[in-house]
């Protein structure tokens, strides 16, 4: 039998409701902090993402699925080629290649899609899986600069967890500086790991040598209490990189946002410069981080764009929607009404009633007519219909139907004019 490809999986319903619960309400709140919606390529070219997300990263190392596109024509060119893995190298792709910072104003981009990663798969890491992200970039002119955005960004996703009713999230915040500091942070590694390099594993031999920040992003036991006595970035930051991340700590603790400092998270993408973030949930295991983002100063010009730092952050999508399950939020499959034809030539009102309630905004089954009611009855319970309708000849000729709730056993007569005001007066708050 053939079956999903490792590491994807197919979301079904009623799973799917939940996830559709989510993004309406992520897209209702990036409307009212003024975000619009950016849908670039799921595939790139591969430079993008070694050139951004950076060439010693586990990412761009191990995890990417890439292929050679072989020309077919004479006029078309082989290219490597890489399903994303991410998007912030894509949006800011999309925003120098179109020009968006001639507006000289802030560009405010959300995002809602897959991402590909060729990780050991395990629950909450997929090959195949969803972000909700955004991005904030623009000219320093325009504010882009500023601890502010990053205090917006912050409070933003404080309320997003909040709406979508995800409880007890821990907040871990860190700079990284800029790159300046990382140059001297990098510098303070490499001495710091001469004299214990060989006692680590091959990947942390190589990285000491070529970018000795992407040490801390080892998970080899035997590795962590040598990188735990390693320097932290914090003693490297310069006067103005101080200064800013004081701002945003001002900010988030005047706005009632809480958080905590983790020095050790440097994140796992080499664009980040000074605040960097990750949203916990202790509901996950081993794969907590229910969100993780920060600041990228420089990511513009080192794809030959223009100066426009930004920032931004991306959910992983699978991850909110497991925390939410492990809260107990199992949606359910639910219809307001089961249209029942009782007997036959009845299909043909019936269809013509369902029609009627599901333009005046009723969601309906339809049943057949070649059913005994009490089937109908049954199928109607197992759809998760509120009420069933019965469509039978007595109804039609006087235009009234029985309408039974199947919650409480009511069942009432109700004119065919009144009928869809009827069903929809116990519409489900979730829907
Ligand atoms: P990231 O930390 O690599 O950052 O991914 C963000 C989130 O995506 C993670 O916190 C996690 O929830 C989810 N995620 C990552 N890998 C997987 C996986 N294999 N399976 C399931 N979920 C996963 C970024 O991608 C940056 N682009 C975020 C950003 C936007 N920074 C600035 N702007």
């Amino acid at each position: 039998m053939l079956k999903a490809v490792r590491g994807t999986r197919d979301l079904l319903p009623p799973d799917t409701e939940l996830w559709n619960r989510v993004e309406a309400k992520v897209r209702n709140l990036f409307a009212r902090y003024n975000y619009h919606e950016i849908r670039t390529p799921l595939f790139e070219d591969t430079q993008l993402f070694s050139r951004s997300v950076g060439e010693e990263t586990d990412i761009v190392t191990k995890e990417m699925f890439t292929w050679e596109d072989r020309a077919r024509a004479q006029s078309e060119k082989a290219q490597s080629l890489t399903l994303r893995p991410e998007n912030t190298a894509g949006v800011v792709r999309a925003y120098i290649e179109h020009g968006l910072y001639k507006t000289g104003t802030l560009h405010k981009l959300y995002y809602i899609g897959p991402q590909f990663r060729r990780e050991r798969p395990q629950k909450g890491r997929y090959r195949q899986f969803y972000q909700i992200g955004a991005e904030i970039i623009g000219p320093p002119s325009a504010g882009s600069e500023s601890p502010a955005r990053d205090a917006e960004v912050l409070e933003m996703l404080a309320s997003l967890l909040d709406e979508v009713g995800l409880r007890d999230c821990q907040l871990q915040l860190n700079s990284v500086g800029c790159a300046e500091d990382r140059a001297r942070y990098n510098q303070a590694l490499r001495e710091a790991l001469k004299p214990v390099v060989l006692q680590m594993c091959p990947d942390c031999q190589r990285r000491a040598e070529t970018n000795p920040l992407r040490v801390l992003d080892c998970k080899v036991p035997e590795d962590q209490p040598i990188i735990e006595q390693l320097p932290k970035i914090g003693a490297f930051l310069d006067e103005p990189c101080r200064e800013h991340f004081a701002a945003v700590r001002a900010m988030l603790d005047a706005a009632g946002v809480p958080y905590s400092i983790n020095e050790r998270m440097v994140r796992g993408l080499d664009y980040y410069t000074r605040t960097t973030f990750e949203f916990t949930h202790g509901g996950l295991g081993a794969q907590s981080a229910v969100l993780g983002g920060g600041r990228y100063d420089g990511l513009s010009e080192s794809l030959e764009g223009p100066n426009a730092p930004g920032i931004g952050f991306a959910i992983g999508e699978d991850r909110l929607i497991l925390a939410l399950q492990s809260q107990n939020e199992q949606p359910k499959e639910t219809v307001q009404a089961y249209v029942a034809p009782l007997g036959a030539g009845m299909n043909v009102h019936a269809l013509k009633l369902a029609r009627e309630l599901r333009r005046a905004g009723i969601s309906a089954d339809l049943g057949d007519e070649l059913f005994r009611l009490k089937k109908s009855f049954e199928l109607a319970e197992k759809a998760g219909a509120q009420y069933i309708v019965i469509v039978g000849e007595n109804e039609t000729a006087c235009d009234r139907f029985a309408v039974k709730n199947l919650g409480s056993g009511e069942q009432v007569d109700v004119p065919r004019a009144g009928l869809a005001a009827y069903l929809g007066r116990h519409r489900d708050p979730n829907s």
